[in-house]
């Protein structure tokens, strides 16, 4: 079996408001985009590590990276849409590796920066070589309202059997882009495998692997990055 991970990183940033792409932004010491990239490289059933920049990119710190080692590749072919970039960078891939229809792809957000390798590794484990695939999800906690008129409550939505998505999402390189290809509107590869029948894995992640969007998620990532004792 062999894998890879492709790491979309093609995106501004909008939602935090700054003016550098967000996963340039400094987290305890380092570009943001370098922990989630670490944790990948250092994973090591992981042959390479693709990350997909937009085209023009001038904030890459290709200096800072060069420690990653060998296993580190940039494709320069962002699209304008997540999924996009993920189904440009899977292009890209084939393009460099060859014949890797049936081997695995983690795609994973470079906003992701609280990935460890035993959660990749959990993954990995548990979707096993079952074709449909799988991801990493947390079970909803919360309450859940749907909303009418003027931010007020229409209904509670039950929460029976409703995750939340995270990445990495991995399935095999063929699938996973003719998905795309098929449904290219999705916003997480999940979706478009879905749409064409599969039921991929949910396994279970915890809240640590959050998704940095807002500028709080950023001082919540750092704290985790610094509390966890060093245990990538
Ligand atoms: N992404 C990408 N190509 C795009 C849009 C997003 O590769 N055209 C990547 C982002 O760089 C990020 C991941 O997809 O690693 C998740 O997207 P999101 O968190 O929405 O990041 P942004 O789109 O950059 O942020 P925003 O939506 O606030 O603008
Ligand atoms: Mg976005």
């Amino acid at each position: 079996m062999t894998y890879y991970a492709l790491v979309p990183a093609a995106g501004s940033g909008s939602r935090m408001g700054e003016s550098e792409p967000k996963q340039y932004l400094p987290l305890a010491g380092r570009p943001m985009i370098r922990h989630a990239l670490a944790t990948l490289c250092a994973t090591p059933a992981i042959a390479r590590v693709f990350v997909v920049l937009a085209p023009g990119d001038e904030h890459w710190p290709a200096a800072e990276m060069a420690s990653l080692g060998p296993k580190l590749r940039v494709l320069h072919c962002g699209g304008g849409t997540r999924a996009q970039s993920v189904a440009n960078g899977l292009r890209a891939m084939a393009g460099e590796l060859g014949a890797i229809d049936h081997d695995w792809v983690l795609v994973h957000d470079a906003a992701r920066p609280c990935l460890t390798v035993a959660m990749v590794e959990k993954l990995m484990a548990e979707v096993g070589e079952d074709d449909a695939g799988g991801l990493l999800a947390v079970p909803v906690a919360d309450t859940l309202k749907r909303a009418g008129d003027g931010d007020r409550i229409r209904e509670t939505v039950s929460r029976d059997r409703l995750w939340q998505a995270q990445t990495p999402q991995m399935f095999r390189h063929k699938l996973l882009l003719d998905a795309l290809t098929a449904a290219p509107q999705v916003t997480d590869e999940a979706g478009a495998v879905e749409a064409l029948g599969y039921a991929p894995r949910l396994v279970a992640a915890d809240v640590s692997n959050l998704k940095v969007t807002y500028p709080l998620d950023l001082q919540l990532a750092e704290w985790i990055l610094q509390n966890r004792g060093g245990g990538k």
